[in-house]
């Protein structure tokens, strides 16, 4: 079997001593990288006297860890700046958070280009090469220039909005020319797919683009749940929470998330249904993401005012209604929190996927499982249709969908949590990554697509 080599932004090298690391990429990835040799390369988190250089090479099993570091300045250009303060909100449709300065363009560019540099001389002939998300939408076209050869699929993560959106961005036609160099695009959704496809076929390219919504390893994250659920944190919990139903959201603090609606939300939740206030406790977890970020400092500011405000008005002596933590909390720890709570509130306004939402679905016990309320603009709502879907615009909305789940007898839930569970088993992250690569390997017309773009 031909060598993976996969490059991502970041790279969960696993460190000496600590558990292996568990963010979305690495778990979908975990059964790909099992069963073939691999290389995975990128950024190593680190900031150094420059960008590039000679990559830091670690080998665990069959996988190869190889990174380079940013300079101090390319980090600001490329992470915090193209990539964060411009792509990411167009990505999301937030147009009006997105702030563009050419010099972060020609950073973000820069670094794509080193990256190309020093993976060229790491690279086999027969290697198959599989880029992730929207920092490295130039890649491609990167190490094409650099002489790479080997067939390469590009999976973006994140969503991708309608073509006369992405036009706001001033080289909306470059980066979608340096993506064509790819073999292959994958996105999360058809919706997605659609919108990048006549994105490429408007700048003049006939890539294939299809939807392969990004799946979990539901079995491993429900015997995690199931652990966890006796461990001593789930259990401080559920002893802390004195019989009150507990709704539970977990996110990056990131502006796509909803987390403000999500607030007022709930506090719709316990002015219009008087019935739950005093039972019902909401726990949003919400580690500190991108800090450097202007957008997202002020949102944590404002969600620092908003759940101290929905307490003070709320709140009684003995029943805090809110529980705000930015503090990160383990994935293993989560995984019993999900499965202690009655609601799962996930309302991003936009996201490519929400593994969150699946998760939740996961750790449930299936003899009496919580609901899922979540949003209509997450990919995830493509796929799980047991979940009670809201427009996370709405307060309102928020709040009946809220009121549905915590009322909704035992029959319902279980009937739902079924047709879920059974989509999530059936899509999982192994299927995701073996179909992607499958159909990548049928895409490639090597070698003529690699001397001809
Ligand atoms: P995003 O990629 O935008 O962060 P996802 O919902 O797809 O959104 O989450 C990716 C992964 O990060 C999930 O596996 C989830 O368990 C983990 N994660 C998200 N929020 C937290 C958190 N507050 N603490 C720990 N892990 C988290
Ligand atoms: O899922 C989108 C994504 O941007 C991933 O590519 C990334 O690893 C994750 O969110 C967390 O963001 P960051 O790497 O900027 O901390």
């Amino acid at each position: 079997m031909a060598r993976l080599v996969i490059v991502s932004n970041r790279v969960p090298v696993p460190r000496p001593r600590e558990r292996p690391q568990a963010g979305g990429l690495a778990v979908a990835l975990k059964e790909a990288l099992a069963t073939r040799e691999a290389l995975w390369f990128g950024w190593s988190g680190q900031t150094g006297p420059r960008t590039g250089g000679e990559p830091t090479i670690v080998t665990i099993g069959q996988t190869t860890f190889a990174t380079i570091d940013l300079s101090a300045e390319d980090y600001r250009l490329y992470y915090t700046g193209f990539s964060n303060g411009m792509l990411w909100p167009l990505l999301h449709y937030r147009m009006g958070l997105a702030e563009f300065r050419r010099e972060e363009w020609e950073g973000y560019r820069r670094v794509n280009a080193a990256f190309a540099q020093a993976l060229v001389p790491l690279l086999r002939e027969d290697d198959t090469i599989w880029v992730h998300d929207f920092h490295l939408f130039p890649l491609a076209a990167a190490l094409r220039a650099a002489g790479a050869r080997q067939r390469i699929g590009f999976f973006l993560h994140v969503p991708f909005p309608p073509l006369p959106l992405f036009r706001a961005l001033p080289q909306c036609n470059i980066l979608l020319r340096e993506l064509a160099a790819c073999d292959l695009v994958g996105t999360q959704t058809e919706t997605d797919a659609a919108n990048l496809r006549e994105g490429l076929r408007s700048a003049g390219f006939d890539v294939p683009v299809r939807a392969f919504p990004i799946g979990i390893d539901a079995e491993e994250f429900a015997r995690e749940a199931e652990r966890a659920v006796r461990g001593p944190e789930a259990r401080r919990l559920a002893g802390s929470l004195g019989g009150r139903a507990l709704i539970l959201g977990v996110d990056r603090l990131d502006y796509s998330k909803g987390l403000p609606q999500r607030l007022r939300g709930f506090a719709a939740l316990l002015r219009r249904f008087p019935e739950h206030r005093g039972r019902v406790t909401l726990l949003q977890v919400a580690p500190v993401s991108r800090g450097d970020v202007g957008q997202y400092r002020a949102l944590r500011r404002e969600l620092d005012e908003l759940a101290g405000r929905i307490n003070g008005e709320h709140g009684d002596i003995d029943w805090v209604p809110v529980r705000w933590m930015t503090r990160a909390v383990p994935r293993a720890t989560l995984a019993g929190f999900h499965r202690l709570a009655r609601v799962g509130l996930v309302t991003p306004m936009r996201d490519g996927m929400n593994l969150v939402a699946k998760e939740f679905v996961a750790a449930q016990d299936e003899a009496d499982p919580g609901v899922l309320v979540l949003s209509c603009f997450a990919g995830a709502a493509d796929e799980l249709k047991g979940a009670i879907l809201v427009n996370p615009h709405d307060p309102d909305e928020i709040a009946e969908g809220l009121n549905a789940a915590l009322v909704m007898p035992a029959s319902e839930r279980r009937a739902r949590w079924t047709a879920d569970i059974a989509v999530l088993r059936r899509n999982s992250a192994a299927a995701w990554a073996e179909g992607f690569l499958a159909a990548l390997a049928e895409h490639a017309a090597e070698p003529a697509r690699a001397g001809g773009w």
